[in-house]
């Protein structure tokens, strides 16, 4: 375990695992700014630890940060023994569809066995609040829209396995400890950045999802955006999701931790805007951001893709007094702020 803290007094606080991530910083920072004292946990698989600087440099509150694999279950036994948490946000795990196909077994290690320790450690320490990053991927071809929690699940790949099974066995959990209160999260499609440009998505290599594909092409760092198909039935042929700007869905996760304070048992909410967009309309918004032309091609549909996905939000408005303030403009200018001081400041670090 590599930590920034060295010996440190009990205090009630939150843990925050995949916390340097593009959607864990979002949340750490929203977590700070409510008032709540958070520490980070997360193995960099995937991320870079200069993000904890930058999340203090906008909280303008130190941040505690711990390096560890949640695999590793003695190390994080000895997190838990180090701090009272008072509530647990669990975002760690490994998010590629494709690289799921390519790898099940690693993506079943580790984002069913992350889970598994994170709960085990919430059962032995008494850490009765849970908030888990589900996704919509585990409406699978659920094609009753808009999506509703109450809805049949399924999924149609070893990814969205991994986030079913991980409800599954926190819906065990739950039925086990009744004094266990757990909010399954199911996130829509996340984009944009901080306003302060400061934080957002960086993928390790070529993108597969549509916003950071469609920045790299406006940055000049591919020539163009593939559009899978043309001949959906939808407004313009091309496929609809449900975007939500990444920092109204960071605010939702601060809503569910205030719903489980409530001693709510078990509760599962979508976390997008209930309204899609297409693909052509996505670029189209990007274009207006960054004030250039976005060059795209019409190739063939990508295999497993529906052609619309969005959320019934009723549940996420109605419960938690949640609902997202960002239209897909606001999603644009704050993603394009974001690329370019990467392109400026990371691109090589
Ligand atoms: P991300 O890859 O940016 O963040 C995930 C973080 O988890 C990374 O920093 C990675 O280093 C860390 N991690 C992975 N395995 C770990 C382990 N064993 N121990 C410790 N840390 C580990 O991804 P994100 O987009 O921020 O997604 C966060 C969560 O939300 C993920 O669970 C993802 O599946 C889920 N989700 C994401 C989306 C999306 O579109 N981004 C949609 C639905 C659900
Ligand atoms: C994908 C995953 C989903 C996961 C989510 C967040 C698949 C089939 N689904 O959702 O399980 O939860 O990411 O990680 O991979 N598109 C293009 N060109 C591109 C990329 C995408 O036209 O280069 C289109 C897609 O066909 C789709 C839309 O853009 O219509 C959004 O795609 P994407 O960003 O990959 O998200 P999802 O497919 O909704």
């Amino acid at each position: 375990m590599d930590s920034n803290l060295g010996e440190v007094a009990k205090t009630n606080t939150v843990l925050l695992t995949g916390g340097t991530g593009y959607i864990g910083s979002h949340v750490a920072v929203e977590l700070a700014m409510s008032g709540h004292s958070v520490v980070l946990l997360d193995n960099l698989s995937n991320s870079r630890a200069s993000v904890v600087d930058r999340i203090a440099q906008i909280t303008c509150k130190p941040v505690q940060f711990i390096r560890l694999d949640m695999l590793d279950y003695e190390g994080l036994c000895a997190v838990f023994e180090q701090y009272n948490f008072d509530g647990v946000i669990h975002l760690a795990g490994m998010k590629a569809v494709g690289e799921s196909v390519e790898k099940p077994l690693e993506y079943y290690r580790n984002n069913v066995g992350a889970t598994i320790n994170l709960a085990r450690c919430c059962c032995k320490y008494n850490v009765v609040n849970i908030v888990f990053s589900s996704s919509a991927t585990v409406y699978g071809t659920n094609a009753n829209m808009p999506l509703c929690e109450d809805n049949d699940t399924g999924c149609v790949n070893p990814y969205g396995w991994t986030k079913l099974m991980s409800e599954q066995i926190l819906r065990d959990v739950a039925r086990s400890r009744k004094d266990c209160n757990i909010a399954l999260l199911r996130y829509f499609n996340p984009i944009g950045a901080h306003s302060s440009g400061l934080i957002g998505e960086c993928p390790n290599d070529i993108p597969s999802n549509l916003a950071p594909y469609v920045l790299k092409v406006a940055s000049g760092q591919l020539p163009y955006v593939r559009v899978f198909g043309n001949d959906y039935d939808t407004v313009d042929g091309t496929g609809v999701r449900d975007y939500i700007h990444v920092v109204d869905l960071a605010k939702g996760h601060i809503n569910a931790l205030d719903k489980l304070n409530t001693n709510c048992g078990l509760v599962t909410y979508n976390l997008g805007r209930g309204k899609g967009y297409s693909v052509l309309e996505v670029i189209a918004a990007f274009e207006r951001a960054c004030g250039r032309k976005i060059p795209y091609k019409f190739v063939q549909r990508r295999a497993g893709d529906i052609a619309i996905c969005y959320a019934s939000v009723d549940k996420a408005r109605e419960q938690l007094g949640w609902q997202a303030q960002y239209d897909i403009d606001q999603m644009a200018i704050d993603g394009w702020k974001w690329q370019q001081y990467y392109v400026k400041n990371l691109f090589n670090e």
